[in-house]
């Protein structure tokens, strides 16, 4: 049987490389479209969870999952030769930033290489992991052929960014639109048969190229809206204005405006880094996007701002950041979602440590952290720690905190997310961003 017979049969197996916020939720949606599954990831830990029908990923069903796992649809294992009896391959490994914020993407070399071992006719791969435009054709293809397989004959090579949301309620992998950008025509062929058959709407794209560029196109739009509604916010802060009823009011407007909301920074494994990868593949071209250095500029340098604010705020009240006791409130990236990376929290705290600041945290999410070599455990907010500290700074307005109750005793509360907005009352000691 063909590639193509065997996907819209669903007696294909499917090959998922890494097993993280992208690619659990994958390798339950495709075990549950009736595939074959075989999760592989470099993580012991993460490999048994799965085995058992352990969920670690909120975004995923937990009771899927373990129907998944029990119905022996759906298996892990740290063994890349499973690939071998693969015919769809998957790959969703991180592809974070070195030190000098230039892509590092030898996750993905690393896996290609061990893929390219296993490859085999009747073989479709696609690069799920985010990157600049080129890396399927320039970094994937070379390696994946190396032992004479053909593309788009023999092997079917393409690209499709994952696009979820952590934490969106209304838009999953299964009803998000699929952009699929294959190497040759048959390739982009197989690859949208293949998704056609676990995701509702496909759109295909003329190369991988298009796709890469478009994923990392998507993330500089947001980072480049957030750090203008973030500068928004620091002069409406000179001129004391609310930047919230600005944007409320702007957001009246029904076409050409959509409302972007200012914070401490942005985090997650998507804004912060993936401008970057594009700022980097530019150069070869000697274009300098500006709008990607400046956006980065303004929102790396928004915890910054919010110490001074919150030095002055202190200072006005006659107490300094050294021994002040402040308590953080949230510290993961985003509202209910139990992932820190890259967070603005902990630079903040990591500022605020420096200067001497006695800090407490409460995050549901979030049972301990740590801030350069000191370990910090989560604490339950209580009527004493609110009225004790000098200020609650609230850095990610989880959906679970009792605002109200925050605000009525804490004597400072600088809310850098807005979260007291549905507080009534008296909020004479709330300070906004
Ligand atoms: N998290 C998101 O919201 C999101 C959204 C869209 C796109 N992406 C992109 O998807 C990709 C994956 O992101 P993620 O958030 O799922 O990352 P993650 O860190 O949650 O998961 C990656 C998994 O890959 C495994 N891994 C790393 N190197 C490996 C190797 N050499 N061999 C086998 N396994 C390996 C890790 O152990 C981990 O389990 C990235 O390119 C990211 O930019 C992420």
């Amino acid at each position: 049987m063909g590639l193509l017979e065997k996907i819209k049969s669903h007696s294909a197996v499917v090959g998922v490389v890494g097993l993280g916020y992208v690619g659990l939720p994958l390798a339950v949606l495709q075990a549950k479209a009736g595939f074959r599954v075989f999760g592989v990831d470099e993580a012991a830990a993460k490999v048994g969870q799965v085995n058992r029908g352990e969920n670690y990923i909120s975004d995923v069903n937990g009771a899927e999952l373990t129907q998944a796992v029990s119905s022996g649809r759906l298996s892990a294992t740290g063994d890349f030769s499973v690939l071998g009896t693969c015919d769809i391959v998957l790959i969703c490994v991180p592809t974070p930033l070195t030190r000098n914020k230039e892509p590092d993407i030898s996750a993905v070399v690393s896996v290609t290489r061990q893929l390219a071992k296993y490859a085999h006719p009747e073989m479709l791969v696609v690069l799920e992991s985010t990157t600049y435009p080129g890396t399927t054709e320039e970094v994937l293809l070379p390696i994946l052929t190396e032992g004479g397989l053909k593309v788009g004959q023999e092997l079917f090579i393409a690209f499709s960014p994952e696009r979820v949301d952590p934490g969106n309620r209304s838009f999953k992998t299964h009803n998000t639109f699929k952009l699929v950008g294959g190497v040759t025509q048959a390739c982009l062929t197989a690859a949208r048969t293949f998704y056609e058959q676990s995701i509702v709407k496909i759109f295909p794209v003329s190369s991988p190229r298009v796709a890469e560029m478009t994923k990392v196109f998507e993330n500089v739009f947001r980072s480049v809206n957030i750090a203008l509604v973030n500068e928004l916010a620091m002069l409406c802060d000179r001129m004391g204005l609310d930047v919230y009823e600005v944007i409320d009011a702007a957001a009246t407007k029904n076409f050409g405006f959509m409302p972007f909301y200012p914070g401490p920074g942005v985090g997650g494994h998507c804004i912060p880094l993936d401008p970057y990868y594009l700022a980097w593949k530019s150069k070869e071209y000697d274009v300098h996007t500006r709008f990607i250095e400046l956006a980065g500029e303004i929102n790396e340098g928004m915890p910054y701002y919010v110490v001074a604010k919150l030095q002055r705020l202190l200072n006005r009240r006659g107490f300094c950041l050294n021994g002040a006791e402040i308590l953080v409130l949230g510290v993961t990236y985003k509202a209910d979602v139990a992932d820190w990376r890259e967070t603005p929290a902990l630079k903040v705290m990591e500022l605020l440590q420096r200067e001497g600041t006695k800090l407490t945290y409460v995050d549901p999410l979030t049972p301990t952290i740590e801030i350069e070599g000191r370990s910090y455990a989560a604490v339950e907010v209580t009527d004493e720690r609110l009225g004790r500290c000098a200020c609650a700074l609230i850095l990610t307005a989880h959906s679970t905190f009792d605002y109200e109750r925050i605000v009525r005793q804490a004597p400072l509360v600088f809310d850098t997310r807005n979260g007291t907005r549905h507080v009534k009352g008296n909020k004479a000691n709330v300070v906004l961003l």
